[in-house]
């Protein structure tokens, strides 16, 4: 299974932008700590952050076929970009939206999602380890989708169903 981890504008920054809001570490040193948690859990991650709107639009549009679940920090854009919204809603993967801080309790310009009805849930102000958290929640529908498919795999044939008369 495999995961795409999406990071939008200025996160690329982290460990230097307003560490009282972001806190210390790199945007690199999160990326390997999830390393870590994928490999524990069988998942293969793949990386990608851009501070254009564009290219993130295009990376989640590369995410059909190719991965199976997307965990995204879609900052600034989060409470702008219909286009990201759009994205997601197109290629209905499993989604997950991460936030290191709780926007909810920030400026009120903050406060609303445009993207986050895209996602299967949302993680807030937990700071980088909301990250972590992220990946449990999509490794857990993940597992749940896998075990209903081998279910389904497994069930018995039902007969078909008759046909109905052709109304004359
Ligand atoms: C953020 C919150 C956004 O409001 C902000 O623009 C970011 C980061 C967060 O992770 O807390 O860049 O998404």
């Amino acid at each position: 299974m495999k995961v795409a981890v999406i990071q939008g504008p200025n996160l690329n920054m982290l460990g230097v932008r307003e560490q009282n809001i972001y806190g210390h570490m790199t945007l690199d040193q999160i990326h390997e700590q999830l390393k870590g948690q994928a490999e524990q859990n069988g998942l293969e991650l793949e990386f990608f952050q851009s501070n254009l709107e564009g290219e993130l639009v295009d990376k989640i549009q590369e995410c059909l076929g190719t991965v199976d679940a997307i965990l995204i920090n879609p900052a600034a854009y989060t409470h702008t970009s219909i286009a990201i919204r759009d994205a997601l809603s197109a290629v209905a993967i499993p989604t997950v939206e991460v936030h290191i801080s709780n926007i909810y309790k920030r400026e009120e310009f903050r406060q609303n999602s445009i993207t986050a009805a895209a996602s299967t849930g949302v993680i807030a102000g937990f700071g980088p380890f909301g990250y972590h958290l992220g990946l449990i929640s999509l490794t857990q529908i993940l597992n749940e989708i896998q075990a209903m498919q081998q279910a389904q795999a497994e069930a018995p044939q039902t007969a078909p169903a008759s046909e109905p008369a052709p109304a004359v």
